[in-house]
């Protein structure tokens, strides 16, 4: 893939990324699904919330985290005392990928290449917003934000640092806690981790 940074606009903040975006072929997610999903938030957020991709309600509204996963983590910022409207959510990868299964469309994790080829509208979403601290949830954003190596699992709700220095943490991804067969305990860490997230920013 050859990338998306022929596509990201160098100024003009949010909107201009809102509005160059749907443009981007930087990789092939673009052919199949229904339309690109921007991140959303106040451009002048402290905090801001890193998840994979879009899943299946999202590539149809084209608003991050409106599915399942969205509303537990709704419900998770809630129980953490973080205002859901004071963050800036958005995605590692702005296509959703999937594989078709009759009616159906399963979820499929990016591949490295479309993590690599979609970070640089991540980079710009991150230089325009200035966040003070970046909530990384699941492997997929650690990967693309922390490099190959990171365990979110060994270091969740760890404070830990961007390569350029931008303080952050990580968490495990919504989806898992959604699926996961002890709930109620992995909610319970989930909203351990973005408590611990708060108390970063003080
Ligand atoms: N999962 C994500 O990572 N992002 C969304 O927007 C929805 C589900
Ligand atoms: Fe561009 Fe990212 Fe969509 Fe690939 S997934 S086409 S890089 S916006």
């Amino acid at each position: 893939f050859t990338g998306a940074e022929p596509w990201v606009p160098e100024r003009g903040g949010l909107r201009a990324v809102r509005a160059a975006l749907p443009s981007c072929r930087g990789c092939d997610l673009w052919e199949n699904a229904e339309q690109v999903v921007p991140g959303d938030g106040p451009a002048r957020a402290r905090m801001m919330l890193v998840g994979e991709q879009p899943g299946d309600v999202e590539d149809k509204e084209g608003q991050v985290f409106v599915g399942p996963a969205g509303r537990l983590l709704d419900k998770a910022l809630a129980e953490a005392g973080i205002e859901r409207d004071t963050v800036y959510v958005t995605n590692a990868v702005k296509h959703f990928r999937f594989e078709q299964r009759g009616k159906r469309r399963i979820h499929k994790t990016p591949a490295v290449g479309h993590i690599v080829a979609c970070a640089p509208w991540l980079r710009s979403e991150l230089a325009v917003v200035k966040p003070e601290l970046v909530v990384v949830l699941g492997s997929v954003a650690a990967r693309s934000l922390l490099g190959t190596t990171f365990k979110v699992t060994q270091h969740r709700g760890e404070p830990i640092a961007l390569p350029d220095g931008t303080a952050a943490t990580a968490t495990v991804h919504p989806s898992s806690v959604v699926r996961s067969r002890e709930y109620r305990r992995d909610f319970e860490l989930f909203v351990t981790d973005l408590r611990a997230a708060a108390a970063m920013l003080g």
